[in-house]
C-alpha cells in the first residue's frame, strides 16, 4: 500500500505518499551498528527514489576523532555493503555532499554550542530552514541526557513557540526495561518535548506487511465481517528466528526475548489485527483504537502463570545441518545464565469481538526457520458437516498473513481432490509480493525515516501504547525474577520447549508448522 492511505487527509503529497520536508537529520550514535546498516542505506535509497526532500543534509554524532571525508567514506562502504541498490557513482557523488560528521560526547555542552552553529551554516548553505530531525540511535541511557542538551541548547523549539521551523526527535527501542523505567522516561522526556515532537521507532511497523494489516482487514469486507469470536478459533503471532544471539551477548543478557521482541514488535502485531475500525486513517485515531485493544487484554493471572507463560533458553543443537553451541555457550554469556531466548503467550483479550479467543504468542531463537507470521485460525466447520462422514474431520480455514520473509497472505481450504469419490484435501490459495509486484518492498526505516521528515507519526508508538504493553508483561517479568529457570530447556533447532506445545494441547490446539 501507498501512504497515501494513512496520516492526516489535508497533507500534502509528493507521488508516492507524504512530502518530507526540507531538513537537517542529525544522527547521534552515527559510527555504530545501525547507522551503517540501517539508518544510511535507507536516506540513501530514499534519494534514489526520489523521496530525500530537495532541501536536505545529514550530520553524524559521536566521539570518535574524524572528518567528513572519513565520514562519507565510511557511510559508501556501509551502503555497499548493505543497501537494498548499491551505490550509484553520479547519484552517490551528490548524496555524498550532503552528509557531514560532528565529533562530540554525548554529555558536552561545547558539543552542543558548536552543533548548533554548524548546523545554522548547514542551514543557510541547504536552505533548509530550521527544520530538524534528531535520531538518537545510541544506548538508552543516553536518550535523557541528549533532549536535555538539546533543550538547552535550543536545538529543540518548543511546541507553540513564535518558531515557524520544527524540531523532531526519532527514539529507537527499547522505551525502557519494565513500566517503571518508561514511566520515568516518559517523564524526563516530556519536561522538554510535546508529545507530537516524540517518534518512537518500532521498526516493523515499517514494514509494508504490517502496514498492509489495515487494508487486507478494513478493505475487505470478506475478511471482516467474520473477524471476532463468532469464526474465528484462536490466532497465533509467531517471530522465529535461526540465528542466535551472535556477537550481541552483553546487549542480549541486559534484554532477553520478551523485552526485545514481545514488548514491542509482536504486541504491535497484536494490536494492528485485534483492534476495532478506526474513525479515520489519522494518526491519532489509529493510536487511540491500539491503544484500547492493549488496554482490554487480561492481565496475566499469577495464580495459574504456568499454563499461560512459557520460557525457554535453547542448549546445544542443530540448525539446517550445522552443530551450533547452547546460549550459555555463547560469548559474553555466564554458563549459568537464565536470561530466556524463547516466550510463549496465551493471551485472552476482553472485548466483545474477541471474548473467549485465545491469542497465542511466540518468539524464539535458534528455531528452525526464520518467520514472522500472524495466522488467523478460523472455526471448524459445525459438527455434522456433510463432508465428516466421508473422511477424516475436515481442516479448518486458516488465514496467514506473513510478515517476513517472503511477505504475502495465504488462506487454506478444503477441495476435492479430482476423481471418483475423490478425498478431500486442504488446499492454498497464496498471493506473494514479490511475484505479484515483481518487486521487494522498501526496507521499514526508509518509510519511517519518510514519515519522520513529513510529520506524519501513524507508524511510530504512542506512549500509551507502549505503557500498555509493559503493565501487561512488567508483572511476567518480575515473576521470572523471583523463580528458577529450569534452562536449558530446547535444543537448537527445535521449535521450542515442550511446556509451549502443551499450553495448546490442553485445548486441543497445536503450533502451526510453518
Ligand atoms: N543494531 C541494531 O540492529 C539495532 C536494532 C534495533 C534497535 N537498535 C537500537 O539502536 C540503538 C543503537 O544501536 P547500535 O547497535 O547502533 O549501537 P552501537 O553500535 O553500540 O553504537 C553506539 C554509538 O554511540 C556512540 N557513543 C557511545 N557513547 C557515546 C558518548 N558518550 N558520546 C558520544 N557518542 C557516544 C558511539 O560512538 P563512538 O563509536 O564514537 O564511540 C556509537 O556511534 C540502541 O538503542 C539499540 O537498542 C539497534
Amino acid at each position: 500500500m501507498t501512504s497515501e492511505f494513512f496520516g492526516n487527509p489535508l497533507e500534502e503529497h509528493n507521488g508516492n505518499g507524504k512530502a518530507a520536508a526540507p531538513c537537517i537529520m542529525v544522527i547521534f550514535g552515527a559510527t555504530g551498528d545501525l547507522t551503517g546498516r540501517k539508518l544510511l542505506p535507507a536516506l540513501y535509497n530514499l534519494a534514489s527514489d526520489g523521496q530525500l526532500p530537495a532541501h536536505f543534509a545529514c550530520v553524524g554524532f559521536a566521539r570518535r576523532d574524524k572528518t567528513h571525508g572519513v565520514f562519507q567514506q565510511e557511510m559508501f562502504d556501509a551502503i555497499n555493503c548493505f543497501s537494498r541498490t548499491k551505490p550509484d557513482q553520479a547519484l552517490w557523488d551528490s548524496f555524498k555532499n550532503q552528509l557531514y560528521y560532528h565529533r562530540s560526547e554525548f554529555d558536552d555542552d561545547q558539543g552542543y554550542e558548536a552543533l548548533k552553529h554548524f548546523l545554522d551554516e548547514l542551514d543557510k548553505k541547504y536552505d533548509t530552514k530550521g527544520n530538524r530531525v534528531f535520531y538518537l540511535s545510541t544506548q538508552p541511557s543516553f536518550f535523557p541526557t541528549i533532549i536535555e542538551k538539546l533543550h538547552k541548547h535550543k536545538l529543540v523549539y518548543p511546541i507553540g513557540s513564535d518558531q515557524n521551523a520544527w524540531s523532531r526527535v526519532i527514539i529507537e527501542k527499547p522505551f525502557g526495561n519494565d513500566l517503571k523505567s518508561a514511566i520515568d522516561l516518559q517523564q524526563q522526556i516530556s519536561q522538554y518535548l510535546d508529545e507530537s515532537q516524540i517518534y518512537r521507532i518500532d521498526h516493523y511497523l515499517g514494514k509494508e506487511t504490517v502496514q498492509n494489516l489495515l487494508v487486507l482487514r478494513f478493505s475487505n469486507p470478506i475478511f471482516e465481517s467474520v473477524w471476532n469470536n463468532r469464526y474465528i478459533d484462536h490466532m497465533q503471532i509467531t517471530v522465529s528466528e535461526e540465528i542466535g544471539i551472535g556477537t550481541r551477548g552483553h546487549f542480549f543478557e541486559e534484554a532477553g526475548m520478551l523485552r526485545d521482541i514481545v514488548q514491542n514488535h509482536v504486541m504491535q502485531l497484536l494490536s494492528l489485527v485485534a483492534m476495532e475500525p478506526p474513525t479515520n486513517l489519522s494518526a491519532h485515531a489509529i493510536h487511540d483504537e491500539k491503544v484500547k485493544v492493549l488496554e482490554s487484554i487480561r492481565p496475566i493471572p499469577l495464580d495459574n502463570f504456568d499454563a499461560h507463560v512459557v520460557r525457554g533458553q535453547y542448549g546445544p543443537g542443530f540448525i539446517n545441518g550445522t552443530a551450533v553451541c547452547g546460549y550459555r555457550q555463547e560469548n559474553n554469556v555466564p554458563p549459568d545464565s537464565s536470561v530466556e531466548t524463547y516466550v510463549a503467550l496465551e493471551l485472552f483479550i476482553d472485548n466483545w469481538r474477541w471474548s473467549g479467543v485465545p491469542i497465542y504468542l511466540r518468539a524464539g531463537k535458534r528455531l528452525p526457520k526464520r518467520a514472522t507470521e500472524i495466522a488467523i485460525s478460523f472455526k471448524q466447520a459445525p459438527p455434522g458437516c456433510l463432508f465428516h462422514m466421508i473422511d477424516k474431520p475436515i481442516e479448518s480455514n486458516i488465514l496467514v498473513i506473513r510478515i517476513q520473509p517472503d511477505e504475502g497472505i495465504s488462506l487454506k481450504m478444503n477441495c476435492k481432490v479430482p476423481g471418483l469419490n475423490g478425498p478431500i484435501q486442504p488446499v492454498k490459495m497464496d498471493f506473494r509480493y514479490s511475484s505479484h509486484f515483481g518487486m521487494t518492498p522498501p526496507e521499514a526505516y526508509e518509510r519511517l525515516l519518510c514519515d519522520c521528515m513529513a510529520g506524519d507519526g501513524t507508524l511510530f508508538a504512542r506512549v500509551d501504547e507502549v505503557l500498555a504493553s509493559w503493565k501487561l508483561l512488567t508483572p511476567v517479568l518480575e515473576r521470572w525474577q523471583t523463580s528458577k529457570a529450569d534452562f536449558p530447556n530446547y535444543e537448537a533447532g527445535s521449535w521450542g520447549p515442550e511446556a509451549a506445545d502443551k499450553m495448546l494441547s490442553k485445548s486441543n490446539r497445536k503450533w502451526r508448522l510453518i
